[in-house]
């Protein structure tokens, strides 16, 4: 679960916790990104975003043309099971000079989450364990487990607890 400090933190400080990286850092997590982006191979997608720092479980399926936000990838979980569609992007900052302090918070994809395709996940979202995403949606907001969402901004279609394979 994302706590409500993690959810609020500003970029200043939540860069200011976490410590400036090097141009060289950058460079190399900016190159991994576009690997992942280009590649025409699944487990490469992966593993680029792994070394970049992503949290990703066993058994994902990342389709080709996915953004996961290379900026502060160690805010994106992945849990086991979860399929992306291609053009997914996943956000965790929003923070323009002369916008006001930013914001900086992480998403969390519980098991089996399907994501489909062109859907948008904004900062500080949870996806509960087998929810859907409908395609082209924009998840603004936690979706609970084992729920269809769809629309901009995305709207449980149905609840469907039935999805959920977790004993927790
Ligand atoms: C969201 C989704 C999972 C729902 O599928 P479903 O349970 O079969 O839903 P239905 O087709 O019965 O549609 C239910 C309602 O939601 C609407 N809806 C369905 N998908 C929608 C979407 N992506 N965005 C907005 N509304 C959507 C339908 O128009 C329908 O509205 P209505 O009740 O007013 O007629 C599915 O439509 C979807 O978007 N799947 C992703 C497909 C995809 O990305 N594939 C990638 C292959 S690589």
């Amino acid at each position: 679960m994302i706590a409500d400090n993690e959810r609020e933190r500003t970029w200043d400080g939540y860069i200011a916790a976490r410590g400036k990286q090097s141009k060289l850092t950058r460079f190399a997590k900016t190159s991994l990104s576009r690997i992942a982006y280009l590649t025409i191979f699944p487990k490469i997608r992966v593993l680029a975003y792994r070394m970049i720092g992503v949290h990703i479980g066993q058994g994902i399926f990342i389709g080709w043309a996915c953004y996961f936000d290379n900026v502060f990838p160690e805010l994106i979980s992945i849990d086991d099971g979860v399929t992306f569609a291609p053009f997914v992007k996943i956000i965790v900052h929003e923070h323009a000079a002369g916008h006001g302090p930013g914001r900086v918070s992480p998403v969390i994809i519980h098991k089996n989450v399907y994501i489909g395709t062109g859907a948008t996940i904004l900062p500080g979202v949870e996806i509960g364990e087998g929810a859907r995403v409908g395609a082209g949606a924009v998840v603004t907001k936690d979706v609970p487990a084992g729920a269809v969402v769809a629309g901009v901004p995305a709207r449980v279609l149905r609840g469907g607890i039935d999805r959920v394979t977790s004993e927790e």
